[in-house]
């Protein structure tokens, strides 16, 4: 007795504290709240633009693949594979794991679905969530958002060149126009090997001057030893022979041609001979998006070419080059910058009902209004006139209308101009077309006033160039 009493009492307080109980969202997840989506569409939709008007075609994987498929591709001494992967067994009792990154996956599709035989290059591009266990800090999250763009079928450096101007039609698009592209060379099988045995004995000769973590890349990946952060080994690195001294011919012409493109296309580059990117599939080119302000300590985006990558994974030799942007940093970094959003859907329209009829009526209006491509906003919940119009203030539409009990009988509607203050009564088979008229005088309005801005403004430019211009030539006079 006295024992089914308090398993009764325990099973209460379970049922009390669960009751109690917050749920939050996992370690390193985040939500993305309504006032943050007006940043994530632009990102998206600008990429989406580019990756359009440059021939690319968007491809979908999975997020959960086959676990072996990064322990391959990305590389087995990776951090993302020997400390980041979510993996987990399905019943079936498949080891998978939940995406790194999307370049493996979309070289294993383009394999899986014969796109060889499509005409080259094969452009494919990419947008969704990728998984890393990171140790959650700013701009580092567990679940983080990527676009990317791949392409196979060419060796040409121009395709690489054409990545990064792809990457900067974005970044310009989005609004962040202080971010530099640090570009390396990592050779390929010719060059690599000899330098890799440079660069080993160079480091042991200073392993003692080297960070823990560095001591053991020393073993597994040398290279990555260049971009470490830790001030201890920034003293051996700078002074350590750098990969691009020691280029094979074709590696130089193919880097050097690179270079040529991105002048001519007057993008401004750093080339960083740390740069080596924490993948083991690149070969030759490497690089990385930085925001100028944080110097390399979150990249904005990266990537590089990967030759052997889709014949490593069991395809016919096909050389490949791609790049990924963190579409999180992206969005951070449009706030710190404060790159202006535009609302694109703003509602222009307010409409208003009060009481029930009105209520019933206002359904009708604001599908015929919503199916004319015309946006509004309502607060059908509330009764209140005053409410509503605070509503319609705050959301900075230009008109509002009205359906009274006496409108909702007669089948009118008030329509009132938020900018003059103005205000009518039309009939309902005239609202669409009555609005549709004013929102283009609006629209056409708003041109002419920026028209005359832009030529104020270069009537002001043009003036003060005048004046540097004669201040120059007295300056040159006097000298
Ligand atoms: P990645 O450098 O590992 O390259 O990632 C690309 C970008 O994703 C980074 O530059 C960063 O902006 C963002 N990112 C990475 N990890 C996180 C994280 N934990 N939290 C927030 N953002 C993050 C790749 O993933 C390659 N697949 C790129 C590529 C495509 N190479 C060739 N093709």
């Amino acid at each position: 007795m006295g024992r089914k009493k308090t398993v009764i009492v325990v099973e209460k307080e379970k049922l009390i504290k669960s009751k109690r109980e917050k749920f939050q969202n996992v370690r390193g997840m985040r939500d993305i709240l309504p006032n943050d989506q007006p940043y994530w569409q632009k990102v998206r939709k600008i990429a989406e633009k580019v990756a359009q008007d440059y021939g690319y075609q968007r491809i979908d994987t999975p997020i959960v693949e086959l676990k072996n498929l990064f322990e391959k591709g990305t590389g087995p001494g990776t951090d993302i594979v020997e400390k980041e992967m979510f993996v987990f067994k399905t019943k079936g009792g498949d080891n998978v794991c939940l995406r790194p990154e999307g370049t493996p996956s979309v070289v294993r599709s383009y394999i899986q679905h014969g796109m060889k035989s499509l005409p080259k290059p094969v452009k494919l591009f990419y947008i969704g969530p990728m998984y890393r266990y990171e140790r959650p800090q700013d701009g580092r999250y567990r679940e983080m958002f990527q676009f990317g763009f791949e392409v196979f079928g060419e060796k040409d450096p121009i395709l690489d060149a054409q990545l990064i101007q792809i990457a900067n039609r974005i970044f310009k698009g989005i609004g962040i126009k202080k971010f530099s592209f640090q570009l390396n060379s990592i050779g390929c099988e010719e060059c690599r090997p000899s330098y890799r045995k440079l660069l080993i004995s160079y480091l042991n000769n200073r392993k003692n001057a080297l960070c823990m973590d560095c001591k053991k890349r020393l073993k597994k990946n040398p290279l990555r030893v260049l971009d470490c952060k830790e001030e201890k080994c920034q003293q051996v690195i700078s002074q350590a022979p750098q990969m691009i001294d020691h280029l094979c011919t074709n590696c130089k012409k193919h880097f050097t041609f690179l270079l040529e493109c991105l002048d001519e296309l007057e993008i401004q580059f750093t080339i960083n001979p740390h740069l080596v990117r924490g993948l083991d599939y690149y070969t030759k080119t490497v690089f990385e998006i930085w925001s100028e302000e944080d110097a390399g300590q979150i990249a904005l985006g990266g990537g590089g070419r990967y030759d052997k990558l889709v014949e490593f994974l069991g395809g016919a030799s096909t050389p490949a080059v791609g790049f990924a942007c963190g579409m999180d940093r992206i969005v951070a970094e449009m706030k710190k910058r404060e790159v202006k959003i535009n609302c694109l859907n703003q509602p222009k329209i307010f409409l208003v009902q009060l009481g029930d009829l009105a209520k019933k009526k206002s359904l009708r209006i604001f599908e015929q209004l919503e199916s004319s491509g015309i946006s509004v906003a309502e607060s059908f919940g509330k009764g209140n006139l005053r409410s509503q119009l605070r509503q319609a203030n705050q959301m900075k539409v230009d008109f509002v209308l009205i359906i009274g009990q006496r409108e909702a009988l007669d089948e009118t509607i008030i329509l009132k101009d938020m900018n003059s203050g103005s205000q009518e009564v039309i009939t309902f088979s005239k609202v669409v077309s009555e609005l549709k008229k004013r929102l283009k005088r609006l629209a056409e309005e708003k041109l002419n006033n920026s028209g005359k801005r832009n030529i104020r403004n270069l009537e002001g430019f043009a003036k003060s160039s005048l004046l540097k211009a004669g201040k120059m030539t007295n300056k040159m006079k006097k000298s």
